[in-house]
């Protein structure tokens, strides 16, 4: 399973594959739609439990693939083959799959841990240099839970390495290890994706990468936390990478009417990761609403 850019770029490299589902890029794609044509593809190449799903792309190929794997005959086993920054350091560890639906992300989905995964930093070359800046927030985003050298490099404004794919492939996977079903300590890892999808959600899956929309829910995780300082380091180490700082493409109103059917929402609340220091990070199951507001509200001075 890829998509129209990177399969021409890559798929030779593969050696000979039964078949393949090859779906056009882009968020607006990892849809129940998409889906259905890969589960298609796979009864046509006659795919059974004995064989491999390779997904080769970015995290929207990944996760749509890595969908597709868990529920096709209940469950073939998926490889992931990342070729983003935000794949290779972050999504295609760790299972979760799914896709979206118009109102909201990863509304549909199952944990899928995959057979293996290879990662070729060297993939990373072919990618626009704004795909690129998108992805590194992912890595910001480890930094801060990570703290430690991670942290430093990343506020050095250190590059995009195989040391630092690594470093995250490492958090990630010690996370997810201790808490594969999301029930406790993975809730760390949605830091800045709550806002982060709800800004995506508002805007229709077309206006900002994913790596921008969590860049600015970054900001409002920092706003609640009460870290200003570290809030303003963070700001200025997106503004360096060109990356979005403030919000342009919905209102507040339509963000917070998103992040309402945030998936993670519990009783009523949605729970917020907050940050007391890199490296020192905690899931905050009541914030107050007005807080959150505010928050939202102050992304779009
Ligand atoms: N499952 C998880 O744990 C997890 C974690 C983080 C993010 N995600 C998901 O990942 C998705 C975002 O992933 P993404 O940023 O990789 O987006 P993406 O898959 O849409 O890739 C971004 C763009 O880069 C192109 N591309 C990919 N590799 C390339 C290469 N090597 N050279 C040239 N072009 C290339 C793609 O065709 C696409 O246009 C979101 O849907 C997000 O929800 C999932």
């Amino acid at each position: 399973v890829t998509d129209e850019t990177v399969g021409p770029l890559y798929e030779e490299r593969l050696g000979e594959l039964a078949g393949k589902a090859v779906i056009a890029p882009g968020e607006r794609h990892k849809t129940l739609a998409s889906a259905q044509r890969v589960w298609q593809a796979l009864v046509d190449c006659g795919v059974t439990r004995a064989d491999h799903l390779l997904a080769l792309g970015g995290g929207v190929v990944g996760d749509l693939a890595g969908f597709c794997a868990a529920t096709y005959q209940r469950g073939v086993a998926v490889v992931h083959v990342p070729t983003t920054v935000v794949a290779q350091v972050d999504s295609a560890y760790g299972g979760k799959t799914g896709v979206d639906l118009p109102q909201a992300k990863n509304y549909v989905g199952a944990y899928h841990q995959p057979a293996g995964v290879l990662a070729d930093p060297a993939t990373l070359d072919t990618l626009a240099p704004a795909e690129h800046a998108a992805g590194w927030v992912e890595v910001l985003k480890t930094g801060l839970i990570a703290g430690g050298r991670l942290w430093d490099a990343v506020s050095q404004g250190a590059e995009v390495d195989e040391r630092a794919i690594l470093a995250c492939a490492r958090t990630k996977l010690a996370i997810v290890a201790a808490d594969e079903r999301d029930e406790g300590r993975r809730r760390v890892l949605n830091l800045g994706h709550t806002v982060g999808h709800a800004i995506e959600a508002a805007t229709g899956y077309g206006a900002y990468r994913h790596g921008e929309a969590v860049g600015l829910g970054l900001l409002a995780a920092l706003r609640l936390s009460g870290r200003d300082e570290l809030r303003a380091t963070v700001r200025e180490l997106l503004d360096a990478r060109g990356l979005p700082t403030s919000l342009a493409h919905a209102a507040p109103d339509d963000v917070l009417a998103a992040l309402a059917r945030d998936k993670k929402r519990l009783h009523g609340s949605v729970p917020f990761v907050l940050v007391r220091e890199p490296g020192d990070v905690v899931v905050e199951p009541d914030v107050a609403a007005e807080e959150v507001a505010s928050a939202v509200a102050e992304l779009v001075r």
